[in-house]
């Protein structure tokens, strides 16, 4: 059997459960810098949560990403690679994500569903039945508490991308692509924004560091907390205001 749909527990044990976030954007948009802010807050009040990657977040998935990053999958084209993709995502969730979010602990992952949605589905110009019947297959009643997508102009992110990279460390399958490809990427992404603002959040990541961080932390304060955990960031805001 592949992905098992709503266990039908129902209401009463799902408030029981830890929150999922995504980070999501083109290259270079700075999600991992971004989520050791995000993890910082959560720890300060009190969540206990952890963080990963997709494609990976578990030894079989990790192999996954060896192959699809390599670029050694390329050539059986994008519907193969968006299979592959979930293929690691079932693993990553049914070994990673769902217990954790069971035992009440939040979980902060760079990339998820919509990176499927737009690097392969959009830009490999894939069947839209095709990419819903596979997301649902594969996340079966898990989608994203609060998608956070990271807007930036491509040529910045690349730029940032290549910097992070070390000394003679060549760019990978995606980020190989031409320039028009990553355009198109952020036009893809801003589309899922736009068309699921109960979920997602666009932000502009071209601001520095600290501001992105004060506007996802908002976010995820006004969208995820209860009012006891609001209470809780409200006066470490205050905490941390200088004397007058
Ligand atoms: P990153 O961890 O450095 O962002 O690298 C992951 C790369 O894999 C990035 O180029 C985006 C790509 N990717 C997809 O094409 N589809 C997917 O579903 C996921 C999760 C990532």
């Amino acid at each position: 059997m592949a992905r098992k749909f709503d266990s039908g527990e129902g209401a009463m044990t799902r408030v029981k459960r830890g929150k999922f976030i995504t980070l999501e954007g083109g290259e270079g948009a700075g999600k991992s810098t971004q989520i050791r802010h995000i993890l910082a807050h959560l720890t300060a009040v009190g969540i206990t949560a952890l963080a990963t990657r997709e494609p990976g977040g578990t030894p079989h998935a990790e192999a996954l990403r060896e192959v699809l990053l390599s670029g050694r999958a390329k050539n059986l084209g994008p519907a193969a690679e968006a299979m592959l993709f979930s293929a690691a995502r079932i693993d990553h969730i049914e070994n990673l994500i769902e217990p954790a979010l069971r035992e009440r602990k939040w979980v902060v992952c760079d990339r998820f569903s919509d990176s499927t949605r737009a690097y392969q589905g959009a830009m490999g110009n894939l069947d839209a039945r095709f990419m819903q019947a596979l997301e649902q297959v594969t996340l079966g009643a898990l989608y994203p508490d609060l998608t956070i997508i990271l807007d930036i102009d491509p040529r910045l992110g690349l730029a940032r991308a290549a910097q992070r990279r070390g000394q003679g460390e060549g760019a990978d399958r995606f980020e190989g692509e031409a320039l028009a490809f990553h355009k198109a990427l952020r036009e893809a992404f801003r589309d899922i924004a736009e068309r699921e603002p109960l979920r997602c959040v666009l932000i502009d990541a071209a601001q520095g560091e600290a501001k992105v961080a004060a506007q996802i932390i908002k976010v995820i304060d006004e969208r995820l907390f209860d009012a006891r955990l609001r209470a809780r960031a409200e006066a470490l805001i205050h905490d941390s205001r200088p004397a007058q």
